[in-house]
């Protein structure tokens, strides 16, 4: 607690906790985010029919406003608060990262930690506390979400941009996302664990984590040429949305740094054309900060005094704000008109030569030689400043391939405006997710290929009748119904809660690259679709019609329900026609691929890695499918008993009717007869063995024995394996199957 002594609490939460004794233990906690008991405005609340009532024009008239509305707590820049705006924005929408969906916009979690207290984002503290009053007028009609990124496009319009567009669609949510793998080193911009080469971290792992002789083996690794940046993250430092504006660990070689921006941008799906121009773009606007010494300013906002109400970085350097504000320490203003969208980024770049000097703070930042003083200064139009450019705006001009994008731009100012418009518009809305998802009157009418679109149904949906007719054909075809189960799932579990991309809709399953995964089992899962092909193209020669898409999860129902009887339970699985089938043309195949599973324990797919436990991988995996610990515990124990293995392994079939949906997996798992031991050195698979015979009886995975040795799954797994548990098991399943299997089903009303 700032400005206190360091007494740890004894009351609610506080004192030394399971995570402080054992910081290796399985962390189930993302399992349990963004229940309704930590949304106030409650499961009734609709956002999309929130916002559809929301005066939309009023709002950014609003915004509008608001840009040059100069407040004396903190003033405006130029008079103009646009800068800092797109700032926020960017920042808000630039963590995102492909590999995992994770970060970005999407959720508003720059309001908390541990993003609210980043280094990077320094004084957006202050920019989003001068939109309060606009988001309390509106309330509830515009979440934070979209507030924080809709103000980046006002800003943007607001000083000539003109933009590609706008959706709005993200509804907030209250608390810190723990399922984000920031990173583990244990110090603000750090980097000395993210560089040794080919490792991985996964939800819910980072800092708490730290394994102190991994950071001493990867100490030893780290900056080796050219430098590998761990996966899944998208910066080069702790608390840096990207790289350091200085140029690498303040090295200010603009080459050196385009490695950096490339490696980070391309981790935000975006190519060197779009990392130009939304640089230049960007930083056609504004300034930095750094009147002095960062030793003037106190504590992040997560760490500030009370009093402070959740702002931070209090500076004690003169004013501490308008021409004393210290945000990066440097002290650039990149063009001559910083409140006017127009060519000036690149006038400047190219007509200038660049000579390094340093900040007020003492930061390498790079000054043009022999230039007039033709820059404005933000709070004295008496004074005028020589052109300034950080170590990374220099990357734009010597990186060989940045420079013939940024030469192209600097002699065809339309291209960079085309580019960047949509680029910026790709930034903000990577992560909403399917077009149906985006809401409100400035929807651009095109596709993207990056929304993986898919084509609106154009045909009447099959009827009860129709269902039961399929399902029968299904089942009539001779596939072992397990390998229905097994393709559905494929399909269906591509879906990542946090970018929304993937699911079942648009059986993108039977197409470049998806068809192709290892974990799909490209043979089995070619026979299965050739099998329901048969069955879709019979019936839809009978004038009717439906999808692969929609077939393939009716076909896993079918197999579920059959599975379920076979074991005397008559139960029907829920389903929701409407699913249509993209094209090869509208997949990008190389973007579909950052779907792929690295491991999935739900069919005993892959394995450990250097930094992640299999059974990690699993809870990362039901995170993104939004499970709970009860719908993931359910969902593996039942598709062991379906025996859905990837590669038709015995691994955690703990039954002697495999196939049929029993609850044998809980009951055998935990069996006090059966002892375990590993197989092989890498401890991944193990032998459960009779006690008293010796006998093999069954072989499992980590993910496997991970219900029976964690204690709170173990307590699930419980559940399941009693004697009353197999009704509830049943219905468990079919309610948690149900679910993945419509993730991605947004025109639903869940
Ligand atoms: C400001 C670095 C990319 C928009 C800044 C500041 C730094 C920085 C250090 C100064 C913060 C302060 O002291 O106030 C970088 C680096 C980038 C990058 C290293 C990537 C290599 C972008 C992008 C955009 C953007 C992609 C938007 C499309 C801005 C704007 C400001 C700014 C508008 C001015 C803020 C103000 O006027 O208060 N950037 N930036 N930047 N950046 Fe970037």
């Amino acid at each position: 607690m700032s400005g206190q002594c360091p007494i740890k609490s004894n009351v609610g939460g506080g004192g030394t906790k399971n995570r402080d004794w054992w910081p290796e233990q399985l962390k189930l906690n993302i399992l349990r985010q963004n229940t309704s008991k930590s949304d106030p405005l409650g499961t009734d609340f609709d956002y999309a029919e929130a916002f559809k009532s929301l005066d939309y024009n009023a709002v950014k008239k609003d915004l509008n406003d608001l840009m040059t509305d100069s407040q004396d707590w903190w003033p405006a820049d130029f008079g103009h608060y646009g800068g800092l705006f797109i700032r926020m924005a960017w920042h808000s929408a630039g963590t995102y990262r492909v590999y995992d969906g994770r970060g970005g916009g999407g959720h508003g979690q720059q309001r908390f930690a541990p993003l609210n207290s980043w280094p990077d984002n320094v004084s957006l503290d202050k920019a989003r506390r001068l939109l309060w009053p606009i988001k309390q007028k509106y309330g509830n009609k515009i979440s934070w979400a979209d507030l924080l990124l809709l103000t980046g496009n006002v800003a943007l319009e607001s000083m000539g941009c003109k933009t590609f567009g706008f959706a709005g669609g993200r509804p907030d949510t209250f608390e810190a996302d723990e399922s984000v793998y920031w990173g583990r080193e244990m110090t603000w911009l750090g980097n000395e664990t993210r560089y040794a080469d080919g490792v991985k971290g996964v939800g819910g792992s980072g800092v708490v984590d730290a394994d102190e002789s991994m950071k001493a083996e990867d100490k030893t690794k780290s900056h080796s040429e050219p430098r590998q940046l761990e996966e899944p993250l998208a910066a080069a430092h702790m608390g840096l949305i990207y790289v350091n504006p200085e140029g690498p660990d303040g090295n200010p070689d603009p080459i050196a740094a385009a490695h950096d921006i490339r490696t980070t941008f391309a981790r935000m799906a975006m190519d060197d054309e779009e990392t130009v121009a939304l640089i230049a773009g960007g930083h056609t606007f504004g300034k930095t900060h750094g009147a002095a010494s960062s030793d003037n300013v106190g504590k992040e906002p997560e760490d500030a005094p009370i009093e402070q109400q959740g702002l931070g970085w209090a500076n004690g350097y003169n004013s501490g704000k308008g021409p004393d504000t210290i945000t990066s320490g440097l002290e650039v203003t990149w063009t001559t008109t910083p409140t006017k969208w127009g060519n000036g980024y690149f006038t400047s770049l190219f007509e200038n030569e660049w000579e390094l000097t340093k900040s007020p703070a003492g930061a390498n930042q790079w000054v043009a030689k022999n230039a007039g003083e033709v820059v404005p200064h933000a709070f004295d139009a008496s004074k005028k400043l020589k052109p300034t450019m950080l170590t990374t705006d220099l990357s734009l001009r010597f990186d060989p391939a940045y420079e013939k994008i940024s030469r192209r731009f600097y002699e065809n100012p339309d291209q960079l405006a085309d580019v960047f418009a949509r680029a910026w518009f790709k930034l903000l809305h990577r992560d909403l997710g399917p077009r149906s998802r985006y809401l409100g009157p400035e929807i651009p009418s095109e596709d993207l290929i990056w929304q993986d679109p898919i084509p609106a149904v154009d045909h009447p949906l099959v009827d009860e009748n129709d269902v039961a007719t399929l399902k029968k054909e299904v089942l009539a075809t001779g596939i072992e119904p397990s390998k229905f189960v097994s393709t559905a799932w494929a399909s269906a579990s591509t879906f990542r809660g946090s970018d929304k991309r993937g699911g079942a809709n648009g059986a993108r399953i039977r197409l470049e690259p998806q068809r192709n995964w290892k974990a799909n089992n490209p043979q089995q899962l070619a026979e299965v679709l050739k099998a329901l092909e048969g069955v879709q193209s019979k019936f839809n020669s009978s004038g009717k019609k439906i999808s692969l898409a929609d077939l393939i999860v009716l076909a896993g129902g079918a197999a579920v329900e059959k599975a379920a009887q076979d074991a005397g339970h008559n139960i029907k699985v829920p389903f929701a026609p409407g699913r249509m089938d993209a094209s090869q043309e509208q997949t990008d195949v190389a973007s579909v691929g950052h779907l792929e599973p690295h491991a999935d324990g739900f069919r005993n797919y892959g394995k450990s890695v250097s930094r992640v436990r299999t059974e990690e991988f699993l809870v990362d995996r039901a995170n993104l499918l939004t499970l709970t610990a009860p719908e993931m515990t359910v969902l593996v124990g039942g598709m062991r008993a379906l025996n859905t293995n990837y590669d038709g392994s015995a691994h955690g079939v703990f039954t002697t009717r495999p196939g049929q949906l029993t609850n044998d997996f809980f009951v055998n798992l935990l069996d006090t007869n059966t002892a375990w031991k590993a197989s092989g050195s890498d401890k991944e698979i193990y032998e459960g063995i009779d006690r008293k015979t010796g006998q093999k009886k069954w072989t499992g995975t980590r993910a496997d024995l991970v219900f029976g040795s964690h204690a709170e799954l173990r307590a699930l797994a419980e559940i399941y394996g009693s004697s009353d548990g197999s009704e509830k098991f049943v219905k468990d399943f079919v309610a948690a199957w149900d679910k993945v299997m419509n993730l991605d089903r947004f025109d639903l009303k869940k």
